[in-house]
């Protein structure tokens, strides 16, 4: 393991910033596909979560290099979020060795929470070299170097 990350952020604004501006002003720190699977009325839950795990990203590299939009917390087939790395925050986690990031997050009306872990090479098991295969693929097609599950670049 290389870092750690948790970040706490509150639902209700997310909750007036959606009401107020619709996606627009999601569509300034949230990638297409991150926003595309955070829509109906649990959206400012599901943005709180991933805005936490943005933030929980930046702890765990230590680091704040580029667009938020660049940091993708996408959820697989089976509900599990993915962190996918793009440009300058995929050049800043190879720099510091990171292989891989791993999120979890939890959500409910008010509160929502994530947990990051920063990953060097297969430190933490064989799981973690599946878990960034999966993310490799969801990575809007784009290809990972051998070596780099879960950080993937911009296609
Ligand atoms: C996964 C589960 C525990 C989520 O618990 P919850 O209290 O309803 O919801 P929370 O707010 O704590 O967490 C929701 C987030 O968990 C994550 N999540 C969903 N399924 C997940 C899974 N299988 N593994 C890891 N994380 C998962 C998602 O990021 C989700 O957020 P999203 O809906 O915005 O994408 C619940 O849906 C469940 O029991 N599912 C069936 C069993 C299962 O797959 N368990 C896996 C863990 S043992």
């Amino acid at each position: 393991m290389l870092g750690l990350g948790v970040d706490v952020v509150a639902v209700a604004r997310w909750r007036r910033l959606l009401r107020s501006y619709g996606e627009r002003v999601a569509g300034r720190v949230f990638a297409p596909e991150e926003l595309a699977q955070c829509r109906g009325p649990r959206a400012p839950e599901q943005l709180a979560a991933r805005w936490a795990g943005k933030e929980a990203v930046a702890k765990a590299l230590g680091c704040r290099p580029g667009s938020w939009r660049d940091v993708v917390i996408q959820r697989d087939p089976d509900g599990v979020p993915r962190v996918l790395l793009r440009g300058a925050w995929r050049e800043a986690a190879r720099a510091r060795g990171v292989t891989s990031c791993h999120v979890s997050l939890s959500h409910e009306k008010t509160v929502a929470v994530a947990v990051v872990l920063a990953v060097a090479g297969d430190a933490v098991g064989g799981d973690a070299v599946a878990h960034g295969a999966l993310a490799q693929e969801a990575g809007a097609g784009a290809a990972a170097p051998a070596g780099t599950p879960g950080v993937v670049e911009e296609k």
